[in-house]
Formats: C-alpha cells, sequence, structure tokens
C-alpha cells in the first residue's frame, strides 16, 4: 500500500492515480533517470522517490508553474535528486539535460489535469465551478478555452465534441453553444455549463465533462503533444528503461496503443541483411498487452481514477 501525505486527507489535494502500478512497473534496483513528465503537485514522484534506489534521480515536468511550486515544496527532502522545469513534455526529445537522451530507465506520463487545477475556479476546468473560460495549464500561453470557442463554428465544435465520446448530442449541443456565443451569452464557465444543461436534460453531469474535457484538450493540444512524446521515446529511454502511460478517455488510450504497437512492430528484413530497413524495427516489449486498470479498492479511495488505465512498454 502506498503511504499517503499529509495533505492527502484535504479536499484539494489530488491523489495520484494508480500508483502501486506505477512503482511496480517503472522503479526498479536498476532504476537511475526517472522523469515525470506530467508532474502535478508531485504525488507520484514523491512516491517514486521513495522506493528507488538511493542514487537515482528524477526530473519533473510541467506547463503549470502553481504545479511546480507545490511539486518543488513537497520534494525538497529529497535534495539535488530532483530537477524540476518548466517544460512541454512534447519537447523531450530535444529539450532533455545533457546526458539524459537515451539514458532514462523509468518515463512516467499521467495525462489530464490535478485536482489542484479543477477546484481553482479562475483555472476555468471545472463545470461546476464558475469562472473564466480560461483551462490552460501554461498560464503564460496565448489561447484559452474562450479564444478556442470564439474562432469555431458548429461543424468544427460538434466534430471536436464527436471525438471526445458526445455521440448523438454533438452538433445540437455545438449550435447551442455557438448561438450562445454569438448572442454574448457566453462569458464564464458557468454560461457555458448553462448552455449544455439546456440541450441535455438528462444525464448532464456526463455531457458535461465530455464537453469541458474536449475542449480542453483542443486549448492545451493534448492529443498532439501526447502523439508527439510518445514519437520521441524510443530515443529518450535507455535500453532495458520502462516507460508508463496512464490514459483517462479512450481517444488518448487509442493513441498510446497504436503508437506502442507501432514500434513493437516485428523486423520482417531478410535474415542476411545485417542493418534493418523494413522500417519494422522492434523497440519496445509491451509489458501490458490489455490496459491495466484501477483496484476495485484504489476506485472506492479514489473515485476519479475510475477512467485510468496504464499502458506500459521497456525498451529492448
Ligand atoms: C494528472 S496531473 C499529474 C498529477 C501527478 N502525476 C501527481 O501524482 O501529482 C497532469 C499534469 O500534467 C500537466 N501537463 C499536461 N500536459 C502537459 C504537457 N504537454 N507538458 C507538461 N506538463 C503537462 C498538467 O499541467 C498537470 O499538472
Amino acid at each position: 500500500m502506498i503511504e499517503r501525505s499529509s495533505g492527502e486527507d484535504s479536499d484539494t489535494w489530488h491523489v495520484p492515480a494508480m500508483a502501486e502500478e506505477v512503482l511496480r512497473f517503472l522503479i526498479r534496483d536498476t532504476t537511475r533517470i526517472i522523469v515525470d513528465c506530467t508532474l502535478g503537485p508531485g504525488g507520484h514522484a514523491e512516491a517514486m522517490l521513495k522506493v528507488a534506489p538511493p542514487d537515482s534521480v528524477l526530473l519533473g515536468l510541467d506547463l503549470d508553474e502553481d504545479a511546480l511550486g507545490l511539486a518543488a515544496e513537497r520534494l525538497s527532502v529529497f535534495g539535488d535528486r530532483v530537477v524540476l522545469r518548466k517544460m512541454n513534455f512534447k519537447d523531450l526529445g530535444t529539450g532533455l539535460p545533457a546526458g539524459f537522451m537515451g539514458s532514462v530507465s523509468a518515463l512516467l506520463i499521467d495525462c489530464g489535469i490535478s485536482k489542484l487545477q479543477i477546484v481553482k475556479p479562475d483555472r476555468g476546468f471545472s463545470f461546476d465551478r464558475n469562472g473564466e473560460l480560461d483551462m490552460r495549464f501554461d498560464k503564460s500561453a496565448s489561447i484559452s478555452a474562450a479564444s478556442v470557442l470564439a474562432r469555431m463554428d458548429v461543424a468544427e465544435l460538434g466534430g471536436l465534441l464527436w471525438q471526445f465520446g458526445e455521440k448523438t448530442r454533438s452538433r445540437r449541443i455545438a449550435r447551442a453553444i455557438i448561438q450562445a456565443r454569438d448572442n454574448g451569452r457566453l462569458g464564464t464557465t458557468a454560461d457555458l455549463s448553462a448552455v449544455v444543461k439546456s440541450v441535455v436534460r438528462a444525464r448532464a453531469a456526463k455531457s458535461l465533462a465530455r464537453v469541458f474535457l474536449a475542449i480542453r484538450s483542443r486549448v492545451n493540444r493534448e492529443l498532439e503533444n501526447l502523439s508527439e512524446v510518445l514519437e520521441a521515446l524510443p530515443q529518450v529511454l535507455a535500453s532495458g528503461g520502462r516507460a508508463a502511460v496512464i490514459a483517462y478517455h479512450g481517444t488518448e488510450d487509442r493513441i498510446v496503443k497504436q503508437s506502442f504497437r507501432k514500434f513493437s512492430g516485428r523486423c520482417v528484413c531478410p535474415p542476411e541483411r545485417v542493418i534493418c530497413d523494413c522500417g519494422k524495427q522492434a523497440w519496445f516489449e509491451v509489458l501490458t498487452p490489455k490496459p491495466v486498470t484501477p483496484s476495485v479498492e484504489e476506485m472506492r479511495h479514489n473515485p476519479s481514477s475510475r477512467s485510468a488505465r496504464i499502458r506500459v512498454v521497456e525498451k529492448m
């Protein structure tokens, strides 16, 4: 069982999803360089540092300066074993510190947002807390939910909502949102929630979650960032190094599944060929043929882990 930090009883504290599985898959006696691509308030990072060999180091990345600040405090007990950076994980292939490229033994991507971000109304991530239409992970970024919605038409927004699971009412919701925008009635997250609720009366919470997720994902280019970092993994990991990705919805998980499958393709070059040129070189062994989901116990203690699923690869 993972020990809980003192702050985790608080209503606002983020409980890391699938921490037992992260430790089991990623941390071994040979672990030296750990990269936590989605540091958040540092829950997984703290758990990994506690059990990793004492000469291991952790590089923690996040786009959110509030998260980096909290994590810095939380991880200060580990001294110079920890290096934190404000960086988009999509730039991992070019932005790693000297000596890290090709040497990473454990890498974690925990997609999505932390509770720390959801509970702050001014960040605009929550459908039941009123705030600006913001939703940026990086508060210095120029694109917000308001600017994304200002540019979209019904077809584009409908397509986006459909992609994120709102299959039957995507077009009607999109039309209502664009109409509210054009009438000057779309200034806040409460306005957005009210528009969605006016279309979807039954099971509104599900639709609200999907609409907010879809817009947040577009604001932060979440799917694009994920695809880019997955492309860099073969270069970033050491031989024998492992990467784990925790996804929270089907679209995200499909990207992970397809990338891991692509990089675990078997070479079909004839045996006499010394250097592979079929383009199907196998970089990874997939350690999770099916995604692993949280235990019933975890889902009970931490309901926000319900939709989590983890996939893990090891570089050959
Ligand atoms: C689910 S939270 C991570 C929680 C963390 N694993 C923990 O246990 O405390 C995801 C974090 O990833 C960050 N994030 C999302 N996309 C990112 C990106 N492309 N680059 C860097 N950080 C990102 C978010 O700002 C958020 O803080």
